[in-house]
């Protein structure tokens, strides 16, 4: 399937769902596609929410990563002249940065029932930890998500081992998708590999720190009272 098919089909989806539910029904916007098409189960918070704690340095800092990267600019992406061009060719009319045929890839939750959304998101974050990561209202709090096991049941998805949370947008229903985007070792190419993805958007939490941050943050606030009492 080339991608312009590819689009055009779900395009046609799109649009087909769009006029039976009428113009202002923003929900279940369009099937297979972003975090509509994900199985939802819990409520999205937002970015904001997980920097609290994914924002200190100690941590790895992976909201300061994020905040650098591709997915956090990718409503931006669509103000850009380019992103009207691909717009026009796919035959669709409306401003990019305001069209529900790329925003449902380009900004997460985009199409996803309000009543699973915990309060707004703010778009124009483009796509946030949470369409990798699971909605994340129920496993935010410090000692659930300090349990792997317990953040997992209330929600944390893990895209190292659950395939396809990439390619709820990495697929052949993006017009920009290049089926040879990568090489693989053996010198075959693929639209979306993984592992060499990932690398380009690594945020680890450092070694030393993985699995011990709430007793090491605990020791830094300690120090840190130390200091201040000293000084
Ligand atoms: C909700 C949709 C969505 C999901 C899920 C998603 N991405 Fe993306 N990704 C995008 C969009 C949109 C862009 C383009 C952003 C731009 O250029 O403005 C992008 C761009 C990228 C790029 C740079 C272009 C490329 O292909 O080299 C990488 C790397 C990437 N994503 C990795 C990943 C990985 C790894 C995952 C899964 C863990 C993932 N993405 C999940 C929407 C998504
Ligand atoms: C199926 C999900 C999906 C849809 C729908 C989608 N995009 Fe994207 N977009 C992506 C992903 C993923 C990337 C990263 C490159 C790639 O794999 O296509 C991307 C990248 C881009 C880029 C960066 C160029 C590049 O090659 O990296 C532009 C510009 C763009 N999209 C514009 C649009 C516009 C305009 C629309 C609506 C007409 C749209 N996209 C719809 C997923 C999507
Ligand atoms: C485009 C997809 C994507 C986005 C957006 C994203 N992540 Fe990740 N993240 C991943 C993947 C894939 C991994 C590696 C697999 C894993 O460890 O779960 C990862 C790993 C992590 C890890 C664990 C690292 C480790 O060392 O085990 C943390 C913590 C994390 N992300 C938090 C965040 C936070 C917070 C945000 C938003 C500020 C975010 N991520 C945004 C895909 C994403
Ligand atoms: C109240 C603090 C807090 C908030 C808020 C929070 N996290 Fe975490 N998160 C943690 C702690 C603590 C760990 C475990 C760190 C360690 O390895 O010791 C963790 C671990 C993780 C991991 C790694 C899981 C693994 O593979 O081991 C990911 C991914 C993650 N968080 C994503 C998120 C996302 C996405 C959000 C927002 C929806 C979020 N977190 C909000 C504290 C928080």
């Amino acid at each position: 399937m080339n991608s312009l098919t590819g689009f055009a089909r779900s395009l046609a989806g799109v649009l087909a769902l769009v006029l039976w539910l009428g113009p202002g029904v923003g929900s279940a916007l369009p099937p297979g596609l972003g975090d509509a098409g994900a199985d939802i189960e819990h409520k999205f918070i937002g970015a904001r929410k997980c920097k609290k704690c994914h924002g200190k340095e100690l941590m790895g800092d992976q909201n300061e990563i994020w905040q650098k990267g591709l997915h956090r600019s990718a409503v931006a992406t669509l103000a850009k002249p380019a992103s009207l061009a691909i717009a026009r060719k796919a035959g669709v009319n409306a401003p990019p940065s305001q069209a529900p045929e790329c925003l449902v890839c380009h900004a997460t939750a985009y199409g996803v029932p309000a009543e699973m959304i915990w309060k707004p998101l703010n778009r124009e974050e483009g796509v946030q930890c949470e369409s990798c990561h699971g909605p994340g209202r129920d496993y935010r709090k410090k000692n659930i998500m300090d349990d792997l096991d317990k953040a997992r049941e209330k929600g944390l998805w893990d895209p190292s081992a659950e395939s396809g949370i990439c390619e709820h947008c990495h697929n052949s229903s993006s017009p920009t998708f290049d089926p040879h985007r990568y090489t693989l070792p053996d010198g075959s190419t693929t639209g979306f590999d993984y592992d060499q993805a990932l690398s380009r958007i690594a945020h680890p939490i450092p070694e030393h720190v993985k699995g011990n941050y709430l007793e090491l943050r605990k020791k830094q606030k300690a120090e840190e009272e130390k200091a201040r009492e000293g000084s």
